[in-house]
């Protein structure tokens, strides 16, 4: 699409320069000026918001009833205009509110012009944007639902299957993997109440705040604000007009759920490779080698690694071009639609893969089980051994060090070393020393709520399972 302006003119610029203007605006200017290559998007919800301004407008007799119907009709037309096959914006369109407009003349003819009565771009747009983030959070709180949903299948299937928990990326404590999975659960359940803040900072209408001091006309903004879905009406224009606050709601939520969903692709990417070998992702969200037939490669869970930033870099971008704005609107803040077009795009692309991802995983008991077993990750269950025989924990952290040592020194593991040689270090350690060697005993002595042991573990399933019927039963009153 070009973006010079060509012979026919905007009908804002028309206006402008039959009074102030008399020159075209400059095309290196007009390149960066006109936002309908992004803004376009707004589309369907400035159509939305026009039919229910007119319709306030014509509840105070700016419009009669039927300027009102050929005004909705006119708008319908152009809602059906712009999805038909091949249909082309002029270059000379500015933006997507005066692209609207123009078709809305060629429907209607002057009446067009009555439209915008009691209303500016400014608070036109922050409707419109406010109706886009509204929309996209609750499609966000759908999409982590159906991705907590996976997660809680796969950590109910998993529950007692035995894997390293590590700090550092070396090996700490084992743990069960259906722990291990509904950690990610409860990060996605955070974020949906983080949306659901983005959600409810833009369920507050902007719209009669005008250009910036309020519009001349009484419209009942009650009643706008209802017939569009919105809570409330914003309670001072000059704010109504400069907030954004709700983009950067939607962006800080998005930042965080895309860092999340993040942890989780790096540690399949981990979990996957040949020396981990404790899962595998279905082919169809693999890709091969062109070069090596052998490989299957998780490019899913790397995409999900590397696509996060861009959503904390939208956040960032937006935070920059508010940062010390004067009130109220400057040109600045067209440059709010790009991040947040960007940012709803990632969230949604990478919360779908993600469950997508899940769906078709497959986790190698053995491997993990394997792994697990190694002796030396009971080292704090013997610690606490002592510690209930009345040895101070730092010092039996000592204790256990040196035996650690013995160990390791003489080429074994730790139920190697003798009773003799357990005696050398302390007179607290006899046989149970060896029972708490047993690898089950060193997942199921973790019986405080929210540990792994199998106990907390089956509370914690049903907390999720709550948890998730919640989101869904909110998703539903929202869509409702
Ligand atoms: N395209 C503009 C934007 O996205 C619309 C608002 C224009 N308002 C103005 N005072 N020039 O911000």
């Amino acid at each position: 699409m070009s973006t010079e302006p060509d012979q026919a003119r905007s009908p804002a610029r028309e206006a402008a320069e039959a009074g102030r203007f008399r020159q075209p605006p400059d095309p290196r200017f007009w390149r960066l000026n006109r936002s309908l290559p992004f803004d376009w998007q707004l589309a369907i919800y400035d159509i939305d918001q026009s039919r229910a301004h007119a319709r306030g407008l014509a509840a105070i007799g700016v419009l009669d009833s039927d300027e009102l119907t050929r005004m909705e009709s006119g708008l319908e037309r152009v809602r059906e205009r712009m999805a038909e096959h091949g249909f082309a914006f002029a270059d000379s369109d500015e933006d997507i509110h005066m692209a609207i407009e123009r078709l809305l003349g060629e429907e209607i003819g002057s009446l067009a012009g009555k439209l915008h009565t009691g209303r500016s771009r400014n608070d036109q747009v922050a409707t419109d944007v406010a109706m886009v983030v509204q929309n996209h959070a609750i499609t966000a709180i759908e999409l982590c639902a159906a991705t907590m949903a996976e997660l809680l299948r796969l950590a109910e299937e998993h529950r007692d299957w035995a894997l390293p928990g590590y700090t550092h990326l070396q090996r700490a404590q084992p743990v069960y993997l259906g722990h291990h999975l509904l950690a990610y659960f409860w990060m996605l359940a955070r974020d949906v109440l983080r949306f659901q803040f983005a959600l409810d900072s833009a369920s507050v209408m902007p719209l009669g705040s005008g250009a910036l001091a309020g519009v001349n006309w009484e419209i009942d903004r009650d009643s706008v604000a209802d017939d569009l879905g919105f809570e409330h009406v914003t309670h001072n224009s000059i704010d109504g007009a400069s907030n954004r606050d709700f983009v950067l709601d939607y962006l800080a939520a998005g930042s965080a759920c895309t860092m999340h969903l993040s942890r989780l692709g790096s540690e399949v990417v981990i979990w996957s490779s040949t020396e981990f070998g404790f899962c595998q992702l279905d082919e169809t969200f693999s890709s091969g080698s062109s070069i090596m037939p052998q490989k299957v490669n998780p490019d899913s869970a790397e995409l999900l690694r590397a696509k996060s930033p861009r959503v904390g870099a939208s956040y960032a971008t937006l935070l920059g071009v508010m940062h010390a704005l004067p009130l109220t609107y400057g040109k600045d803040m067209q440059e709010d639609k790009e991040p947040l077009f960007d940012a709803i795009d990632t969230v949604e692309g990478c919360l779908e893969m993600a469950a997508g991802m899940l769906e078709g995983i497959r986790f190698d008991r053995a491997r993990m089980e394997d792994a697990s077993g190694d002796e030396m990750l009971a080292a704090t269950e013997v610690a606490d051994l002592l510690v209930r025989r009345g040895v101070p924990f730092r010092e039996a952290h000592g204790i256990v060090g040196a035996l650690v040592r013995d160990a390791v020194e003489q080429g074994g593991k730790l139920s190697d070393l003798t009773p003799e040689q357990l005696a050398a270090r302390s007179e607290h350690l006899d046989d149970s020393f060896y029972e708490v060697l047993e690898r089950s005993s060193w997942l199921e002595s973790k019986r405080i709520a929210g540990g792994t042991g199998s106990g907390p573990l089956t509370a914690q399933i049903e907390e999720a399972r709550e948890t998730l019927a919640a989101v869904r039963a909110r998703v539903l009153d929202e869509r409702s």
